[in-house]
């Protein structure tokens, strides 16, 4: 790693010593800014807030200040796992009806913002456990929209395929499709209305975001697209420290999110299926492996459709779902020549950003940031330059319900209510020491993913990069039962067939999963192609 008059250069993703610090982002700016906030005396937590911060400026396509998420920090002086909720929350008049209406028209979308909830989800965080100022870790994302940034990979393709819907709105026009076009890679931009509006949180704090103008610009935006969002909302939203979903798997301590995300239940479900033995007997990606890991995942999403809501509203028994002799039975259903059916759920490109990041220390963090799908509700509040989210598009509608037996969803649209979420930010750790840290963005196929990964590095010893790299299968789609990538095998593909596995295609590389780990002492970090991510270590 090099370090030329302060700015971080970019090396492979990357392996290192012991007690080196690492980050794994979607944005190679947001790795950078978050490793340089390292070098400069900041901790996993400080490099954390700086990179979400930095990837809702270069890389709105997936997450931002106008919308919310969750945070594992795993602390190595006391070794504790700490979990912050800053995901969004349906307004009280939210229009509940209309969620069995979608897809809304362009100028209702406002009706899938919730209030948001970044700003002082990442402000608690830095407040809890931040070394450095909060001006100082707020400082580079409000540079690169004030100074500009160079378009990545990643956003330079969302602006290209995206383009008639996003161009409608003025604020995005203005500053990513410049004479009507749309940025392409390498092009320098500035969003000086966002950085403006960072200025303002960095010298402020959060009461900049949730209170006057820009409070204002954000309800007058989602009210003129047919939002319920108000003022009183915004002024209380509150994160919310919840605890961990913990468990012991071959010997390993996991940490993973519980409600309202789906994913750590099904992180938790699939992983008590099976030990690491039998797994390492089908073999790495077998056609065995994958079948079988696809028949716990499906039973999985099963249940969160039936059962999972936010538990504020809902009464959800995690204990019960999690029952040795209820997941021994459903073990004893599965078997190598037969497959169960598709629950239906559907399987769309989101948006999404997952960061890893670790500290010579030790300390580590799981952080899932998101808008929702590609640029949220696809408006700008017109005088901050806030991409307004549309994460209630996260509530399930009662026509997706109907396969279970519902007429109702337990994640159903509901005032003051968080919808489910499938992010999954995952450490895991060993004698006291945080080895692994994951997580992704895509939607519903997070936590199969993240499992894939977990996996792929627990049970098989496969580095951050090696595992990343390695062909996926996806669950699940509306006509096929498992989706393979491209360039799978034609024999893999045959082997799932005769399992009774309807074999589809995926059709995007949306989905990424970032890593962080230590392994025979060495720091390895590894960033995920599919979204061109950048992992650094030093
Ligand atoms: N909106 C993506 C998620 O929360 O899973």
């Amino acid at each position: 790693m090099l370090a030329v008059l302060g700015v971080l250069l970019p090396a492979p993703n990357a392996r290192a010593v012991a007690n080196a610090a690492a980050a794994a982002t979607e944005s190679p700016d947001a790795t950078r800014a978050a490793m340089l906030q390292m070098r400069l005396g900041g901790n996993a937590v400080d490099a954390a807030v700086t990179a979400a911060l930095v990837a809702g400026v270069t890389n709105p396509t997936s997450s931002g200040i106008g919308g919310g998420g969750f945070a594992l920090v795993w602390t190595a002086a006391d070794q504790k796992a700490f979990l912050l909720d800053f995901r969004e929350t349906a307004p009280q008049a939210v229009d509940a009806a209309a969620f069995d209406q979608r897809p809304l028209p362009a100028h209702r979308q406002g009706v899938l913002v919730g209030v948001p909830g970044e700003v002082r989800g990442l402000y608690e965080l830095h407040r809890k456990f931040g070394k450095r100022a909060w001006a100082d870790v707020v400082k580079p994302a409000q540079e690169a929209a004030t100074k500009g940034f160079q378009v990545a990979r990643h956003l330079a393709g969302s602006l290209a395929s995206a383009g008639d819907k996003l161009k409608v709105d003025p604020g995005l026009a203005s500053v990513f499709y410049p004479g009507g076009k749309a940025a392409l890679l390498g092009r320098r931009i500035t969003n000086p209305k966002l950085g403006n509006t960072l200025a303002l949180i960095a010298q402020q704090g959060p009461q900049a975001f949730y209170e006057g103008a820009v409070a204002a610009d954000l309800v007058e935006a989602t009210r003129a697209n047919g939002g319920a969002l108000t003022l009183s909302e915004l002024k209380a939203y509150q994160p919310l420290e919840r605890t961990p979903l913990s468990f012991e798997w071959e010997g390993k301590r996991i940490f993973t999110m519980p409600l309202p995300s789906a994913g750590g239940l099904m992180l938790a479900q699939t992983l008590a299926m099976f030990g690491s033995e039998e797994l390492k007997k089908y073999g790495y990606q077998s056609g065995a492996y994958q079948h079988m890991l696809a028949e716990a995942m499906r039973a999985a999403i099963a249940d969160r459709m039936r059962y999972l809501g936010d538990p504020a509203f809902q009464k959800v028994d995690f204990k019960a779902l999690l029952a040795p002799k209820r997941l021994a039975a459903r073990r004893r259903s599965m078997s190598l020549d037969r497959t169960h059916g598709m629950p239906r759920f559907g399987l769309e490109e989101h948006g999404t950003h997952h960061l890893t990041l670790l500290d010579k220390d030790g300390n580590m963090v799981a952080l899932t940031t998101t808008v929702n799908r590609l640029f949220g509700a696809k408006f700008t509040a017109p005088q901050s330059g806030v991409v307004l989210n549309d994460q209630l598009d996260d509530f399930t509608s009662a026509e997706d319900v109907k396969p279970f037996g519902l007429k109702q969803s337990p994640n159903r649209a509901r005032p003051g209510a968080r919808p489910l979420s499938s992010m999954t930010p995952t450490i895991v750790t060993y004698r006291g020491r945080a080895i692994l840290g994951l997580g992704g963005s895509g939607g519903s196929t997070i936590p199969t993913n993240v499992t894939q990964m977990l996996l792929a590095q627990l049970v098989f010893g496969r580095t951050p990069e090696q595992a990343l790299a390695d062909r996926r299968f996806y669950i699940p789609t509306k006509r096929a039962y498992i989706l393979l990538e491209q360039g799978s095998a034609k024999e893999l593909r045959e082997d799932l067939e005769w399992r009774g596995e309807i074999v589809g295609d995926m059709t995007y590389s949306g989905t990424a999963v970032q890593m962080v780990s230590v392994q025979d002492g060495r720091v390895l970090a590894g960033a995920d192609k599919r979204k061109h991510g950048l992992a650094l270590a030093y």
